[in-house]
């Protein structure tokens, strides 16, 4: 099968709104299942395949998405270029709720996670050049389509992947912040090494749902205005998604 884009949907998420003639794909892995079904179909005149990383009825939290067999399912279907769509909150002043932003690094805080699929016996072990942690022309190409499209998105910024579930203390953020951390989000990271591993086009649209804690004015983060906030940034992404397949 030939996928033009595929694209792995974070919290508020779930289906691919527009996607026509779709079809559903069980995949099996040497990882375990996917978060759910690989829905493929039509979009903007190509085809597209959609995958809801914490299930399409949001039943996995982030430290318990099986990244390897997510990554390994869509290779496998023959997409080659993949979007993680991906709720994070903004620690930078200039990424508010709803601001959409293209991330061009990364800082792993996660673990116990599978980082890499060398983690089996037998496997050969592969040291992958991870400087630039997403795919420059698939970035690229993103922030054109979102400019065509008419939707404002921020070109860069350092995605800090925290462990979750939880929200992070605000001392936690004064140290990211202190890193160079622009974003804090729960999903980033293995996703983007995996893809990296499989050779896979990858890159990260970060949907700004709150600022981080400590951040903004608010003395507590809403977990209701997250939703609220991620409910308007996500309705921006076929938008830009449409863009770019069309253009
Ligand atoms: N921290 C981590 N992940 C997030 C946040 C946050 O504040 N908001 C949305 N995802």
């Amino acid at each position: 099968m030939s996928i033009d884009l595929a694209v792995i949907g974070g919290s508020g998420l779930y289906n691919f709104p527009g996607l026509e003639n779709a079809q559903r794909q069980s995949v099996e892995t040497p990882f375990g299942p996917a978060s759910g079904d690989v829905v493929t179909g039509d979009f903007a005149g190509k085809q597209l395949a959609f995958l809801a990383r914490h299930g399409e009825s949001h039943s996995l939290p982030p430290h318990r998405v099986n990244y390897r067999a997510n990554l390994w399912a869509l290779h496998q279907l023959g997409a080659r270029r993949v979007v993680g769509v991906n709720a994070v909150g903004g620690i930078r002043d200039d990424m508010g709720p709803r601001v959409i932003v293209v991330p061009d690094q990364v800082i792993d805080y996660t673990h116990g996670r599978f980082t890499s699929f060398c983690d089996v016996e037998g496997a050969e072990v592969k040291h992958i050049d991870f400087s630039e942690p997403y795919t420059a022309s698939l970035r690229r190409d993103l922030l054109a389509a979102a400019a065509r499209a008419g939707v404002p998105a921020i070109d860069g910024g350092c995605y800090g992947a925290t462990q979750g579930p939880r929200l992070e203390t605000r001392a936690e953020i004064a140290r990211m912040k202190r890193d160079g951390c622009d974003l804090v989000g729960m999903t980033g990271m293995p996703e983007a090494a995996l893809a990296r591993e499989l050779e896979l086009e990858y890159a990260c649209l970060a949907l700004v749902a709150n600022f981080a804690a400590g951040c903004g004015d608010e003395e507590e983060i809403s977990i209701e205005e997250i939703f609220a906030h991620l409910a308007a940034a996500t309705a921006e992404v076929p938008k830009i998604l449409a863009a770019m397949l069309a253009g």
